[in-house]
């Protein structure tokens, strides 16, 4: 009785604790969109992350930044699985700052693999006066820094929803001609409206995503739905790219604790028999 009190407490602070944040952000719950890599067995789809770096490559990357991810992860088991020539290819299509070198100047080489993605602006700075003062974001840990909410089943079960939250934003946008009068009255310069946006309706993103904006090496048509989605997985992966390894170990251990639980019962069983 008082076990299943506890429970019932517990799971009552849980919803209303997500509820409240939900609330407080007074946001568009995020899109149910969903992914391979969801639920305990889910794993992510190489192709996908392959065609998501291309998006991030060619779009993102001209105003967010990856601090966190080498090019030689992308080669790495659990990941895009990039074979490691077309790693050291990726990698050298970047040109790199280096140095100093012996003269103390610092010098430009092409970028190999042990070196981060490079960041297209200098310093926070130069990233806000090219953006209208807003803040490109680093994208590498988007997805666990933004849950999205999609209902307590699917957070619970799927995943806190942080590419479903990236997925909403990328296809969110309302164009300026379907807004009411009063919002337009209020929509700040330089902004558009989307209310899956967690920082307050109005973005100072211009939309990023147009039809067929990356040719795909595989032959996907490249839709905006696809390409949020791609770009969605892929950074569910920068974000957590050791998430395959952890559920084959997590499903190592209940196997191991289900055969102990029953082990333990069956010598529980024998030696309580001669007690009676
Ligand atoms: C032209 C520059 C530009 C491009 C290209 C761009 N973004 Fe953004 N992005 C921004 C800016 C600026 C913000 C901050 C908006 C704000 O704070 O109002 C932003 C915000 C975001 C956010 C919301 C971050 C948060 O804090 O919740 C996400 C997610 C995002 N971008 C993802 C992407 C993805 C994925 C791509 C590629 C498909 C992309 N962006 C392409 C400039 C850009």
């Amino acid at each position: 009785m008082k076990l299943l009190k506890t429970l019932a407490i517990a799971a009552a602070g849980i919803a209303l604790s997500l509820g409240a944040a939900q609330a407080a952000e007074g946001q568009k719950p995020a899109k149910d969109v969903s992914f391979s890599f969801e639920g305990p067995f889910g794993t992510f789809d190489r192709g996908q992350l392959q065609r998501g770096y291309k998006v991030y490559k060619e779009v993102c990357a001209a105003c967010h930044s990856m601090h966190y991810v080498s090019f030689r992860n992308l080669s790495q088991p659990g990941g895009p699985e990039f074979s490691e020539g077309q790693v050291k290819a990726l990698a050298a299509e970047y040109t790199v700052q280096d140095g100093p070198n012996q003269d103390g100047e610092m010098y430009d080489r092409p970028g190999l693999p042990s070196d981060r993605f490079p960041s297209p602006f200098p310093n926070e700075q130069a990233a806000r006066a090219a953006n209208g003062g807003a803040y490109p974001s680093d994208l590498s840990l988007i997805t666990k820094y933004r849950p999205g909410w999609y209902g307590t089943f699917n957070q619970l079960v799927n995943g806190i929803g942080g590419p479903q939250y990236v997925y909403s934003v990328l296809t969110g946008y309302v164009p300026d001609e379907e807004l009411s009068e009063e919002l337009k009255k209020e929509q700040p310069e330089g902004k558009l409206y989307n209310p899956y946006f967690a920082n307050g309706h109005w973005i100072g993103m211009p939309q990023p995503l147009t039809d067929d904006q990356v040719t795909y090496d595989d032959g996907t048509p490249a839709t905006v739905d696809q390409m949020a989605k791609d770009v969605s997985a892929f950074l569910a992966w920068s974000a957590e790219p050791k998430m395959e390894e952890r559920k084959s170990t997590g499903f190592m251990v209940m196997i191991y604790l289900g055969i102990l639980a029953l082990m333990l019962y069956l010598v529980k069983t024998r030696i309580w028999a001669k007690a009676h």
